[in-house]
């Protein structure tokens, strides 16, 4: 784990346009500024996503179809808000399944399974802490699956990247299986920058965090007064970019890679990528990795889709 960010700050920090990913933004710190941004007013995702899985728990149980006992598989599980009340309203129906979340992270699963003990008991919950790939494969053959992707957590992916991570899945489902996986909507484009440009600079706090994160587990010496951060939001392409800005030509010296790394005045680091689609897009992002479309479950505001896919 530890070499494998060393290696990509190395990379990301060497090239000639410095990035870093956004992956690394989720240490413990990390994921609690997180929580702090699904709770802002402005990032709309998380309240257009509650709704579609607390209204229409009923229309996507009759889409999915099974009709014997099957699994629902939740990739990179998050803290759960969203996928309880799913969990809930889908049990009230009768539905017989079993809750298998999956996170790298053993936190993560450990408090999300509590909580889904706690408030859903009757759940039978199996939560696997490690690689989603590993587990797909050592599912038994007899179960159908329904996988969730949520949150617009596609949306983190480059185009290249998201087609050959949803390919990688469609590869390990079985026949039946189904795939229901978020994806935040090209709408007014003003919406969606005071999402991410957000006055209360939280997703600043977010994106600032990598730079502390290096300094702690790489031996940096970052000074975080002398970055800020810049968002913006191109309507045309659907793609929000995150960048921190050096606001002085420095230098960083980073202990584990025994090297210093030049920024200049105004230098960017691009740091997250959070892409919104149209619809066209999505048939065509289905399609081109292996997928056949079968519905879209949309907010009351058209704002965000849980699209449902089969294989
Ligand atoms: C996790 N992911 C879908 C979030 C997003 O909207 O791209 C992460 C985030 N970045 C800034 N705000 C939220």
């Amino acid at each position: 784990m530890l070499e494998q960010f060393m290696r990509d700050v190395d990379t990301g920090l060497s090239a000639s346009f410095k990035h870093l990913s956004s992956k690394y933004f989720y240490d413990d710190i990390g994921s609690q500024i997180f929580q702090k941004i699904m709770a802002m007013p402005e990032y709309y995702l998380t309240n257009s996503e509650y709704e579609i899985l607390s209204l229409q728990a009923k229309q996507i149980a009759e889409k999915v179809n099974f009709k014997v006992p099957f699994n629902i598989i939740e990739l990179g599980a998050g803290d759960g808000y969203k996928t309880i009340r799913l969990l809930k309203n889908l049990k009230g129906l009768g539905l017989n399944f079993t809750y298998i979340p999956v996170d790298i992270s053993k936190k993560a699963i450990d408090i999300l399974s509590a909580k889904v003990a706690d408030e859903i008991p009757d759940v039978k919950l199996e939560p696997y802490v490690g690689d989603y790939f590993k587990l797909l494969i050592n599912l038994p053959n007899s179960i159908p699956s329904l996988v969730l992707f949520l949150g617009s957590n596609i949306g983190n992916f480059k185009d290249e990247d998201a087609r050959s991570f949803l390919s990688l899945i469609q590869s390990h489902l079985k026949p039946n299986d189904k795939l229901l996986i978020g994806f935040d909507l090209k709408k007014n484009p003003i919406t969606i920058k005071n999402a991410y440009d957000d006055p209360h600079e939280i997703t600043k706090a977010f994106n600032m965090n990598l730079l502390h994160r290096i300094n702690k587990e790489l031996g940096a010496n970052f000074n975080l007064n002398k970055f800020d951060f810049y968002c913006h939001y191109n309507p045309i392409t659907g793609e929000v970019r995150s960048y921190l800005v050096s606001l002085e030509k420095q230098d960083v010296f980073i202990q584990s890679l025994e090297k210093t790394f030049s920024f200049d005045v105004n230098e960017l680091i691009w740091t997250e990528l959070s892409k919104k689609f149209d619809f066209i897009e999505i048939e065509a992002l289905a399609v081109n990795s292996g997928y056949k479309l079968e519905h879209h479950f949309l907010d009351s505001k058209n704002y965000f889709t849980d699209s449902l896919w089969s294989k």
